[in-house]
């Protein structure tokens, strides 16, 4: 598996805080996947889709998480960039994170994360803290191979095991 990770960030893009969360995703995702590419951009739609759509055309990844800017701040978008750039919606992921997430935390249904498939790329939104990071990465993480195998037309099984 081919993961690409994107901190969306101000102040981590300035270089005035450590992005703990990134490198965290690259770390759980061992063994795994094996990370192509990270970047950390500001919470700038426009910037945001950039890298997406380049994490997804050009390095073909087969999945995309995003960290930070799912939330209520003002310059929180990167749900929002990430529909411009997604061609088919995948509710069902952000549904089981939040679901799973709001037995630890009331707080979990202040993420607006969203996910969906761009060409055979998966983008899913993860929120910003290492903490949400670590319990929504444990949701997804399971359907992983079989979202990849799907995506690229090859599975026979669905469903039947
Ligand atoms: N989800 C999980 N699993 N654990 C958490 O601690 N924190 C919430 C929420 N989702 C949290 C979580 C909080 S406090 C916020 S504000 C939103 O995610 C949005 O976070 P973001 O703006 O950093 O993306």
């Amino acid at each position: 598996m081919r993961v690409s990770v994107l901190t969306a960030s101000d102040r981590c893009s300035r270089g005035q805080a450590e992005d703990k969360s990134g490198p965290l995703l690259s770390e759980l995702l061992k063994g795994a996947a094996e990370t192509v590419c990270y970047r950390c951009v500001p919470d700038e739609r426009e910037q945001i889709a950039a890298a997406l759509v380049f994490m997804c055309d050009e390095l073909r990844s087969d999945v995309v998480f995003t960290t930070g800017g799912t939330g209520f701040a003002p310059r929180d978008v990167t749900p929002e960039a990430t529909r411009d750039v997604i061609e088919k919606e995948v509710p069902g992921i952000p549904e089981a994170i939040r679901y799973e997430s709001l037995k630890i935390t009331p707080k979990a249904m202040l993420s607006r994360a969203t996910a969906g498939i761009r060409g055979r790329t998966l983008i899913v939104n993860l929120p910003g803290s290492p903490k949400a990071v670590r319990e929504s990465l444990a949701v997804v993480l399971p359907v992983l191979d079989h979202a990849i195998e799907t995506m690229s037309g090859q599975t026979l099984s669905c469903g039947k095991d």
